[in-house]
C-alpha cells in the first residue's frame, strides 16, 4: 500500500526516530535536540505513545504490565492509533503549521513493526489504519536506530529492572515479550528501511557519540536551511 501525503508542503520539519526497545532512540532524540537547541533551534518534541493528556493515560494502560495482564493485539493497535491520532491533532500539526521542528519518539513504523510484525496483524491492516486515521501524514525523515537484536533486548531489561527499582514505574510489557516477538520487530524495521530508503535511515550499532554524530549529519544534509542556522553544531 502506498502511503500518501507527507509534509513537505508544510513549513516545519518533521523527524521521527525508531527503532527496537534499547536501541537507544530517547537519548539519541536528547542529544540532537540539546544540538539543536545551542545552534538556536528549538524543537518540539514528542514521544507515542504519550505526551498529550489522552496519550499518557493509553501509555499507562498499555505498558504497565501488571495492571493490564490481557489486552487484545487489535486493542492494542487501535490504542496505539488512538494516541497517535490524538498527538497529530494537538501537537504535530499545529507545530509544523507554526514552522516548528518536530522530533517524535516512535510514529506508525512502531505499530507496524509491533503489532503488525510484532504481534502478527499484518503491514496492510497497520498501514490502512495510517491513512484512515492520520491521514497519510509522514514524516520527512525517520532515524532508524537498529542495533543487533540480543544488545538491544539487553539493555531495555536493565533499563526496566532500574525503572522499577528506583521509580517503581513498570513499562515493562513489550520487553516481556520473547526473542522471536523481537526478531520479526527487527526484521519488520529492516523491510521498511528497504521499502522506503528516501525517507528512512538506518543507523546501527556504536557508542553513543559516534551515534550521535551520524544523526546530526544526517539531518543536516536533509536540511540544508536548519545547516545554515546551526552550522556551529
Ligand atoms: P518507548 O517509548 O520506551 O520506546 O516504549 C514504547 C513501547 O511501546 C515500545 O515497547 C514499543 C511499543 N509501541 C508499539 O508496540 N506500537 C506503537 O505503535 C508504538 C508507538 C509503541
Amino acid at each position: 500500500m502506498n502511503i500518501t501525503r507527507d509534509t513537505t508542503e508544510r513549513p516545519g520539519v518533521f523527524i521521527t526516530f525508531e527503532g527496537p526497545d534499547g536501541s537507544g532512540k530517547t537519548t539519541q532524540i536528547a542529544l540532537l535536540a540539546d544540538s539543536l537547541r545551542s545552534a538556536g533551534v528549538a524543537p518540539v518534541l514528542l514521544r507515542q505513545p504519550g505526551s498529550t493528556g489522552l496519550g499518557e493515560r493509553i501509555r499507562a494502560t498499555l505498558l504497565n504490565s501488571r495492571a493490564e495482564g490481557n489486552i487484545a493485539a487489535l486493542t492494542e493497535l487501535a490504542l496505539m492509533f488512538a494516541d497517535r491520532a490524538q498527538s497529530i491533532h494537538e501537537i504535530i500539526l499545529p507545530a509544523l503549521a507554526d514552522g516548528r521542528v518536530v522530533l517524535c519518539d516512535r510514529y506508525t513504523d512502531s505499530s507496524e513493526a509491533y503489532q503488525g510484525a510484532g504481534r502478527g496483524l499484518g503491514a496492510e491492516r497497520v498501514l490502512a489504519l495510517h491513512q484512515a486515521l492520520c491521514d497519510g501524514l509522514q514524516p520527512q525523515l525517520t532515524i532508524l536506530l537498529l542495533p543487533d537484536v540480543e544488545a538491544a533486548l539487553q539493555r531495555a531489561r536493565a533499563r526496566n529492572q532500574h525503572d522499577r527499582e528506583t521509580h517503581g514505574t513498570d513499562e515493562s510489557r513489550f520487553e516481556a515479550e520473547g526473542e522471536a516477538f523481537y526478531r520479526r520487530v527487527h526484521s519488520a524495521y529492516a523491510a521498511i528501511a528497504q521499502r522506503e530508503p528516501a525517507r528512512v535511515q538506518t543507523i546501527g550499532d556504536g557508542d553513543i557519540e559516534t551515534i550521535a554524530a551520524r544523526v546530526r549529519a544526517v539531518v543536516l544534509e536533509r536540511f540544508p536551511a536548519l545547516i545554515e542556522r546551526a552550522a556551529s553544531v
